[in-house]
Parts: C-alpha cells; sequence; structure tokens
C-alpha cells in the first residue's frame, strides 16, 4: 500500500494501538500496561504499521512478537477494520520475520480460535501450517486452539551481478 511505514513500536503508541485492538475482538484483549510490559522484555518484537491518508502518519495496525532462542511466538496482531486487506497485516509479518530471523528464531508460532476465519485466512496465505489442537484453550466462549507453526527461512540473497 503506498505510503505505508512499518515501524517499530515507541511507549506513546500504546493508546493507538490499545484502540485497534478494542476496534477488533478477535484480537487477544490487553491492558495498555501489558504492552508497555512486553516492550521490555527481552526478546519483545513489536511493531506497528503507519498509514498516511492525509498527510498526518496515523498507526493502523500491530503485530506483537516474542521470542526465546529459536522460536517466536506471535501474541497479538491487529489492524483497524477500515484499514483491512489493504497489505498492513503482511507487511507487519514479513518486517518482523526479518527482525526476528536476524535474531536467531527459526519456528515462529501462534495460537487462533478455530472461528477466527479472518485471521485463520490471513495465517494460511502467510505459510503457517496447524501443528496441532490444544482442547478447551479459549473461555468466553469456550473454545479450542489451533496452534500453528511457520518455519522462518533466511532472506533471499540479492542477485548477484553477472561477472563479464
Ligand atoms: C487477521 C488480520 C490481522 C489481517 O489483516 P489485514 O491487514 O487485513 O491482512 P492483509 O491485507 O495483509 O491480507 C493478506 C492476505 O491474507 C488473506 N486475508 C486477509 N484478510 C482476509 C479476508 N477478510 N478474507 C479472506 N482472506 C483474507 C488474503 O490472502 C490476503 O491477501 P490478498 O488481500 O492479496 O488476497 C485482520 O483481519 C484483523 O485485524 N482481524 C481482527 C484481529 C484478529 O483476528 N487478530 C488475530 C488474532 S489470532
Amino acid at each position: 500500500m503506498p505510503g505505508m511505514r512499518i515501524r517499530p513500536f515507541a511507549d506513546n503508541d500504546v493508546a493507538a494501538i490499545h484502540t485497534i485492538q478494542q476496534q477488533c475482538p478477535q484480537a487477544a484483549q490487553w491492558k495498555p500496561q501489558d504492552y508497555l510490559e512486553l516492550a521490555r522484555e527481552p526478546g519483545s518484537v513489536i511493531l506497528v504499521a503507519e498509514v498516511d491518508p492525509s498527510g498526518a502518519p496515523e498507526v493502523a495496525g500491530f503485530a506483537a512478537f516474542l521470542q526465546v532462542l529459536e522460536e517466536a511466538e506471535l501474541r497479538n496482531l491487529a489492524v483497524y477494520p477500515s484499514h483491512q486487506r489493504k497489505g498492513l497485516a503482511r507487511a507487519l509479518l514479513e518486517s518482523a520475520i526479518l527482525r526476528l530471523h536476524e535474531s536467531g528464531a527459526r519456528t515462529l508460532y501462534l495460537e487462533v480460535r478455530p472461528s477466527n476465519r479472518l485471521a485463520l485466512a490471513f495465517y494460511a496465505s502467510a505459510g503457517f501450517r496447524l501443528d496441532y489442537t490444544r482442547p478447551n484453550y479459549y473461555h468466553n466462549p469456550s473454545e479450542d486452539a489451533l496452534v500453528m507453526a511457520l518455519e522462518i527461512l533466511p532472506p533471499p540473497h540479492p542477485k548477484r551481478r553477472q561477472e563479464s
């Protein structure tokens, strides 16, 4: 999407991402403090997607990850409803994957409700595969969790210039 920028979360983004989360009931419903605490954890990667519709950049999506050695987990992800289906989540994930690979992560996991069709469509398009099911993992309403995994591959090498 033209005019979109992915950048690391800063503490003063917390109100914007909390609003996005509240507009997306399928996202994990965290307190603002939870984002600030995650941001302090070693191994956390929190990115925001900014769009620039009228000249003033506006945070329209975010993704939060936590990495421990070779494993990383997608902890939360949401895009403001009016900005969905414009490639923001894909750009957030691609940028995070580059960063996570660089710091040694090799597998990215996530948990999702089987009823969350939009998220499942997105994760399938990004290459996640079902790893296993956690029975009755979620409450209100009660539901299994699908644990999905994605192998984190190295970024493609830039084409070498042909020697003449
Ligand atoms: C899931 C979510 C983050 C996707 O964000 P998004 O920015 O709209 O996704 P993108 O535009 O990057 O979509 C990338 C691809 O995912 C798939 N996809 C995304 N939304 C889809 C939809 N509504 N229907 C079908 N496929 C969809 C498509 O393959 C799409 O590629 P395409 O547009 O070229 O066809 C967004 O729907 C959302 O915020 N949902 C509510 C919160 C949530 O469920 N979070 C996850 C909790 S586990």
